[in-house]
């Protein structure tokens, strides 16, 4: 099929290149014009592994291209919406000019059978107001929402195998005909299974807010569970394999730890709670201010256990930082729970040395006096102690007597508490994690 994506950020990036990689032939639209220019030569401006091969190979074949001019989408049967919905400044709302804008542009190039399909998360009722901005311009364009799951460090996997497709699209004229061309878009993923549901826009659109709130409550969840296993001396992690083995609750994103972060997690929770405020609803999804709070709390915890670990004097404190995105697999800072701890060490006096193997170059751009290390060993060097908060492998795989050796103290916070606690103490290690003797 012929497919446009507006957008080329994380979501729309991975995006045009899984469809040209499906077969599909591929128009790729942004504003930012060295974005463009560096997707046309197959560099991804983040990282994500599987990526520049696609894209390498996509491009090759012809299937796709990228472009600053939105009239080269006419003609394309399908026109995806993979705009940002950020963070408003002031608000927790989601700012949604961004998807507004790619419907304006793209109104006067579409026929009068497209269909347009919104992947962008944005608050529910949305999809509504876009659908009716359609009618009212008199385009006979049908609206889909389709909402993203993709996981950063498996976005190709997670955008050529998903786990569910979802299609929200009201009742009328166009409805068989766009479930139809989302179907055919999508066919290799269904042919092998891919469960499918078809819904009307406002439970597409909270299919995805909600996925995400209940991904951040599980995740506060155990992480207060991780500070009552502390004061009783509980251990988290096999509370976690315990009740993970209940197939009701499930083990997966029961990982205590310093929390989530990222550009999704955070900003979803608060963008939900603002909506349903709008709708008068704040009470129903009030604990998501709780998640929140829980999340951030975990922060300042592991700031304030490096500190205690350290010696309870944070002036002058040799900190080495393992990890600096928001989680492995990844170069994205935003909203970096690693990324805080070593700003908030910064400013409490320590001498902070970071290292990630992706992330630097971000991280320094957000946090300019950041000082980073070319190497994991180098960043031990000297160190009074060292705090694991991104769970790279090469920090996980570390051998704690090499690290020793390195260090002006033997001292690690393991707050991702991925570490072996046997293993470190035995190296001579004061070792501490969250929630785990
Ligand atoms: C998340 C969702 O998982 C995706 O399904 C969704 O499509 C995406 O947001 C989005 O809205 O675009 P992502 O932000 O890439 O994906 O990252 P996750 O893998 O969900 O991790 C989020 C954060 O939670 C990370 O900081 C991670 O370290 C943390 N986490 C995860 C934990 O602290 N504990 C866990 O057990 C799992």
């Amino acid at each position: 099929m012929r497919v446009s994506v507006i957008g080329c950020g994380y979501l729309g990036a991975v995006h045009a290149a899984a469809m040209a990689d499906l077969g599909h032939e591929v128009i790729a639209v942004d504003v930012d014009a060295e974005k463009v220019a560096a997707l046309s030569t197959g560099t991804p401006p983040f990282f994500e592994p599987g990526l520049p091969e696609i894209l390498s190979s996509s491009l090759a074949s012809g299937r796709l291209r990228f472009t600053t001019d939105i009239a080269e989408v006419a003609g394309c049967e399908l026109h995806f919406i993979a705009v940002g919905t950020p963070q408003s400044d002031d608000s927790g709302a989601a700012d949604i000019r961004f998807v507004d804008a790619a419907v304006d542009a793209l109104l006067p190039n579409l026929g009068p059978e497209d269909v347009v399909v919104g992947k962008s998360t944005v608050p529910v009722g949305t999809a509504q107001r876009l659908a009716e901005k359609l009618l009212s311009a008199g385009s006979s364009a049908t609206l889909v929402w389709n909402p993203e799951f993709l996981r950063e460090g498996f976005a190709v996997k997670d955008t050529l195998s998903p786990d569910r497709l979802v299609f929200g699209v009201a009742d009328g004229v166009g409805q068989d005909r766009a479930l139809a061309a989302v179907r055919e878009v999508y066919a290799a993923a269904i042919a092998s299974g891919t469960p499918v549901v078809e819904t009307d826009l406002a439970t597409a659109e909270l299919v995805k807010t909600a996925a995400n709130a209940f991904l951040a409550t599980k995740i506060s969840f155990i992480n207060a569970m991780s500070e009552i296993a502390e004061a009783t001396g509980a251990n988290v992690t096999e509370l976690a394999d315990a009740i993970g083995y209940d197939s009701r609750i499930g083990r997966r994103f029961l990982n205590a730890g310093v929390g989530f972060g990222g550009g999704c997690l955070p900003k979803d929770i608060r963008a939900f709670s603002a909506r349903a405020e709008e709708l008068g609803l704040g009470s129903s999804v009030a604990f998501l201010g709780e998640v929140d709070a829980i999340n951030l709390r975990q922060r300042q915890r592991v700031i304030d256990r490096v500190i205690s670990d350290g010696g309870g004097d944070p002036v002058d404190l040799k900190v080495a930082v393992l990890g600096l995105a928001f989680k492995p697999q990844s170069d994205d800072v935003r909203d970096s729970p690693a990324l805080d701890v070593a700003r908030g060490l910064a400013e409490a006096g320590a001498l902070v040395t970071a290292y990630d193997p992706e992330a630097m170059g971000p991280a320094q751009k957000r946090f300019p006096e950041l000082k980073v290390a070319s190497t994991l060993q180098q960043a031990l060097l000297d160190a009074d102690i060292a705090v694991l908060v991104t769970e790279w492998p090469e920090f996980v795989q570390l051998d704690p007597r090499t690290a020793g050796d390195l260090m002006a103290h033997k001292r690690i916070v393991d707050a991702r508490n991925v570490l072996n606690p046997a293993e470190w103490r035995a190296a001579g290690f004061h070792y501490s994690s969250l929630g785990r003797p």
